[in-house]
């Protein structure tokens, strides 16, 4: 098998990828199984993408795994999904671990079963020096939420007279959400064919790529990561200029 990233531009890799992960319910429907099984599934692409994002040298990578709307969803599928959490944290913290992965999540962890939290503080822990590939996954998170927080902090700043009106800037406010110091991702991808944020990272994603595929999350494999890559090489960032002006270097 001829090596697929060869494929891929060394010079025009992104850093940041970020993820939503749909169709693991449409994809265990279409085996003939339950719904969690996909999910256990879709844990293995998870593997598979950390994998080769370390491999290609992508340096973040953000996974949706659950969304505060997904409290919505049959209790039974809400607390299979947190034993799959716990489960996948405490099976493969050393292995990425010893890969030099850091481990970081954004939303409110707190409102987790407490199996959760004490499992995610004890791996974002132990791994937090790793520089490798850093791996954010969002969990509880809404991000119309993190952007109300982010003004909720600027105001008191403000009101207590620790900041001036004029020092909220764009900057200012991207350091107050759950994503400070991480970089914004240049590609999104979403399985499942659906074409919606869902409240994912709406501050984060002004100008990044959308890669959408109707490929299930549990069939998202290394292929077909290179292939949403080689798609993003292809896309011309003008970010508001017009082509011409963009090989000038002006
Ligand atoms: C994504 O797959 C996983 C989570 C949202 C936790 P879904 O469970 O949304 O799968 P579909 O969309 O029902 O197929
Ligand atoms: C988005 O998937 C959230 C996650 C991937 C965790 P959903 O399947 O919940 O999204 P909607 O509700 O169909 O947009
Ligand atoms: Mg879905």
């Amino acid at each position: 098998m001829t090596n697929l990233l060869t494929q891929l531009e060394q010079t025009n890799i992104p850093k940041h990828v970020a993820f939503i992960m749909d169709g693991n319910g449409r994809w265990a429907k279409s085996q003939g199984q339950h719904r969690l099984f996909g999910h256990a599934e879709g844990v293995l692409s998870v593997k598979e993408i950390i994998k080769t994002a370390r491999e290609i040298g992508i340096q973040y990578l953000t996974m949706y795994a659950f969304s505060t709307e997904n409290w919505n969803r049959p209790a039974e599928e809400v607390a299979g999904l947190m034993d799959l959490l716990v489960q996948a944290i405490t099976n493969e913290t050393d292995e990425m671990h010893e890969n030099g992965v850091r481990l970081m999540t954004i939303g409110d962890i707190s409102a987790l079963p407490e199996s959760c939290v004490v499992s995610l503080n004890e791996a974002t822990h132990k791994t937090r020096e790793n520089t490798n590939l850093t791996l954010v996954l969002a969990l509880n998170y809404s991000a119309r939420s993190e952007i109300t927080s982010a003004c909720k902090r600027l105001a008191e700043e403000v009101k207590s007279g620790l900041i001036s009106l004029d020092q909220i800037t764009e900057d200012s406010i991207s350091e107050k959400l759950n994503t400070s110091g991480i970089p914004d991702p240049e590609l999104l991808i979403r399985t499942s064919g659906e074409c919606r944020i869902s409240n994912f990272l709406l501050w984060q994603l002004s100008y990044t790529e959308l890669y959408f595929t109707p490929v299930h999350w549990p069939d998202f494999r290394k292929k077909e990561f290179v292939n949403a890559i080689i798609a993003y090489q292809q896309r011309e960032r003008r970010f508001g200029k017009i082509s011409e002006q963009l090989n000038d270097n002006k």
